[in-house]
């Protein structure tokens, strides 16, 4: 196991290593180099495991501490716990010296860092991720957000951490639906543009500083070329489209990462089918979902999905951007009118 750092988008750091919580509050004096209050921001279970250890380093390194504890789970990233926080720091008098300590998933990294975003029009943030999916990519790229009843993230702001610090450590309990999500996506990072990290995940068996570190340098690289997600950027919702239309058909009892690699591979079928990629990234894509014990199929009907998918918020009016594997460790855009969406999905849907 070795550090590894890699530097972000606005030159923040990203720190992944083993054993490093205890260790958090001098990794965090040195990013944001003025003392002050931290507010630790952390759902119930993740408080339970990792608060005490993070807030006696912040206050080893001379820091006031407080924490901020909300029940676990995406119904948490809402309005009305947004609202707890915002008077919660209100209350202990947050100002723009201090920090918010972002410690959880990303359900607690979304909503800290839209917290962080808003709250005196900005104050700094860490994050420290705990989940697979949290590392990999919510706690990098400065996306934060809270859902309404009408669907997922449709509030939030692009927000960037002064620092994220990765702990592998606290993966070990992370429990194992959760470690999935976060396979998916680390999968997706091969299929968008790293044919070598897909090499090294034939021979992994868990997730490894390395491996992180390849995920999070391809993200930078995607969103350092396009930060406020208006191009390039959007190669990050391989699986995506359909992903959250399988989410949205199940009521979100099919989770994220899950979702995503059902949407990979019903993406690269119609992709191949159509011509527009090769047949042996799909064969991969089964080989990498099956080894990482990844759902592969749906029992969405293409209508229903059609319907979940153009109500999404990526939809540009008549037409939808789509994500196509073509070759091992490439993606691209692709433009398709909304008319053709019910086709390609059929084709997804369809044995080879
Ligand atoms: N901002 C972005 O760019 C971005 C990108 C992807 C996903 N997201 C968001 O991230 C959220 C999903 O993230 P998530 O899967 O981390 O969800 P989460 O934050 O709800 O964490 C999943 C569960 O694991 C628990 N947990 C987390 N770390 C743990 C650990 N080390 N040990 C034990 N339990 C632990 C949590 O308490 C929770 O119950 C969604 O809200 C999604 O919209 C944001």
């Amino acid at each position: 196991m070795k550090k590894v750092e890699v530097k972000a988008t606005k030159n923040y750091e990203v720190i992944i290593d083993t054993d490093i919580l205890a260790k958090s509050g001098a990794y965090i004096k040195k990013a944001v180099t003025d003392l002050g209050t931290a507010v630790i921001v952390s759902d119930d279970n993740v408080e339970a495991l990792y608060g005490k250890t993070v807030k006696i380093s912040l206050e080893e390194q001379g820091f006031k501490v407080y924490q901020f504890t909300f029940p676990h789970g995406e119904e948490s990233k809402n309005i009305s716990t947004l609202n707890e926080l915002w008077q919660f720091l209100a209350e202990k008098e947050i100002t723009k010296s201090d920090i918010i300590v972002a410690l959880g998933g990303g359900v607690t990294g979304d909503l800290s860092g839209l917290a962080a975003a808003t709250y005196l029009r900005g104050i700094r943030f860490v994050q420290i991720p705990t989940s697979l999916l949290a590392m990999v990519d919510a706690s990098v790229g400065g996306k934060t957000a809270i859902d309404l009843p009408q669907g997922k993230n449709l509030v939030g702001a692009f927000w960037q951490p002064s620092l994220v610090l990765c702990d592998c450590a606290a993966l070990k309990t992370l429990p194992a639906q959760y470690l999935l999500d976060g396979w998916a996506e680390v999968i997706k990072y091969g299929f968008i543009a790293d044919a070598e990290l897909l090499d090294m995940l034939a021979e992994a068996s868990e997730p490894s500083e390395e491996i992180i570190a390849r995920c999070v340098e391809n993200k930078r690289r995607l969103v350092e070329a396009d930060e406020y997600d208006k191009g390039s950027r959007q190669l990050l919702n391989l699986g995506h489209t359909l992903g959250h239309a399988i989410e949205k058909c199940s009521n979100y009892q099919i989770s994220h990462g899950q979702a995503v690699a059902i949407g990979m591979i019903l993406i690269a079928k119609a992709a191949v089918k159509r011509g527009w990629c090769e047949k042996e990234v799909l064969a991969k894509m089964l080989a990498m979902t099956a080894k990482y014990q990844l759902p592969q199929s749906t029992i969405y009907q293409a209508e229903e999905l059609k319907e979940a998918a153009l109500r999404d918020k990526k939809r540009l009016g008549a037409s939808i951007n789509l994500v196509i594997p073509v070759k091992i460790g490439e993606s691209r855009l692709k433009k398709i009118d909304v008319t053709e969406l019910l086709a390609i999905i059929k084709d997804g849907l369809q044995d080879e």
